[in-house]
This record gives C-alpha cells, sequence and structure tokens, in this order.
C-alpha cells in the first residue's frame, strides 16, 4: 500500500484502488466535539441556518427512502413557553430562541422499528449540522411523556408522532463535558479482518 499526498489530500493506493481522504476529516471532528448545548445566548437563529440544519436532516438514510420525518419550527416565546411546561426540562426549552419539533407521519411510516432508526439518523445529522454552523443543540426525550399536549400546542393531529425536541440556538458557553466508556466495552466479538 503507498500514500501519496496531493493538495490536501491524502490518497491511499491499495490493489489500483484509491480512497480520498479529506485530512480535515470535518465529519470526523464534528462527530466527536458535538456536545448537548443546553444553556443559549438571546441571538435568535436565522431562517437560511434553520433550513440548512433541516436539509441535514432530510438527507438522512431511511427503510425504502419513505423519508417519514415531518418538522415543525417553533421560534414563538409564547409557544416555546407553553411547550416548556410540558417537560421537566423547562428551563431548556424556554431558554431556546428556536425549537425543532421531530415526527414521524403514521401514513408514511411503514415499519416501526425502521422508521424510528430513520428518526434517530435524521435527528443526529441535524445535531451535527448545528455544531458544524457554530450553533448548539440538544435533542430532548422527556417531552414525549406529554406528546398529546404537545401536539395540541402545536396544532397538528395525531397522524403526527412525536420523536423528539430538539432546542437550538448560540450557545452560552462550551465547557459541556460529556464521556464515553472505552470502545473496547462496546465490541462482542470481532472474526477475521487484520487485528493483530
Ligand atoms: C433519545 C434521547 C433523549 C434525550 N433526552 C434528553 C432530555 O430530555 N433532556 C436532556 O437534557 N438531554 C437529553 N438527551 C441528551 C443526552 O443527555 C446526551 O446526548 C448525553 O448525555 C450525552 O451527552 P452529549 O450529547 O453531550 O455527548 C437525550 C438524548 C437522546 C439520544
Amino acid at each position: 500500500m503507498s500514500v501519496t499526498q496531493i493538495s490536501g489530500e491524502k490518497i491511499i493506493m491499495q490493489d489500483s484502488l484509491y480512497t480520498k481522504v479529506d485530512m480535515n476529516q470535518p465529519v470526523q471532528d464534528a462527530i466527536r466535539n458535538r456536545r448537548s448545548i443546553r444553556e443559549f445566548s438571546d441571538l435568535p437563529v436565522k431562517r437560511e441556518l434553520l433550513e440548512k440544519i433541516l436539509n441535514a436532516g432530510i438527507w438522512a438514510p431511511s427503510g425504502l427512502n419513505n423519508q417519514p420525518w415531518r418538522f415543525v419550527l417553533t421560534c414563538d416565546r409564547q409557544i416555546n413557553a407553553r411547550l416548556a411546561e410540558q417537560t421537566s426540562y423547562a428551563h431548556i426549552v424556554s431558554g431556546a430562541p428556536s425549537l425543532i419539533a421531530v415526527y414521524l407521519d403514521r401514513e408514511i411510516m411503514y415499519d416501526a422499528v425502521k422508521d424510528h432508526q430513520a428518526a434517530g439518523a435524521c435527528i443526529q445529522n441535524m445535531l451535527l449540522a448545528a455544531h458544524e454552523l457554530g450553533l448548539g443543540a440538544v435533542w430532548l426525550g422527556q417531552i414525549l411523556q406529554n406528546k398529546e399536549q404537545v401536539n395540541e400546542i402545536l396544532q397538528l393531529s395525531d397522524q403526527y408522532d412525536l420523536m423528539a425536541l430538539l432546542a437550538l440556538g448560540y450557545p452560552q458557553h462550551r465547557n459541556q463535558q460529556s464521556r464515553r466508556q472505552p470502545l473496547t466495552d462496546f465490541i462482542l466479538h470481532e472474526f477475521g479482518g487484520d487485528n493483530p
């Protein structure tokens, strides 16, 4: 195997195939450095940025490419205050300049597990996009215990099943810490490959 470097890109030659590796690794970087942000400045988030975040969400994979996700955006302080009453994380919801409620459309769903997995992929894409844009966000799940009330506040029928509320804004600080167990804790078995 040989490795060549051409204008910032590393080209790994292997068996006449080559793979481009971006030396800056923006995806790896965003995955590793994204943190749940729960305290926001008062700065509003421009609609254009919210749209970029939603676009990242809809480019997630979904089973049969059925794209079962639906969104409600709210930057309305009164609506946000009512949503805040539905969760023990009220301070996060009422303190965020923007909220994105992520739904599954029951009429589009075809397989509960796969559609929920697609919603998760969509949400993670949005969290990473928010991070890349210099924003902060947190995935809020506790509010699901009051999903009927949330639908009422957001004027939606039960055709729409709430998956999460994302609180978004400019981070007040970036002191958030988070830990992961070592990778070896998660690998149950490894068969073959080039692990020495
Ligand atoms: C399904 C799910 C539900 C979550 N619900 C909440 C929540 O209700 N409130 C909250 O503050 N954080 C919530 N989180 C964020 C997690 O607490 C957070 O991702 C975890 O502690 C790891 O921290 P990190 O995101 O900074 O790496 C949720 C995350 C997921 C994936």
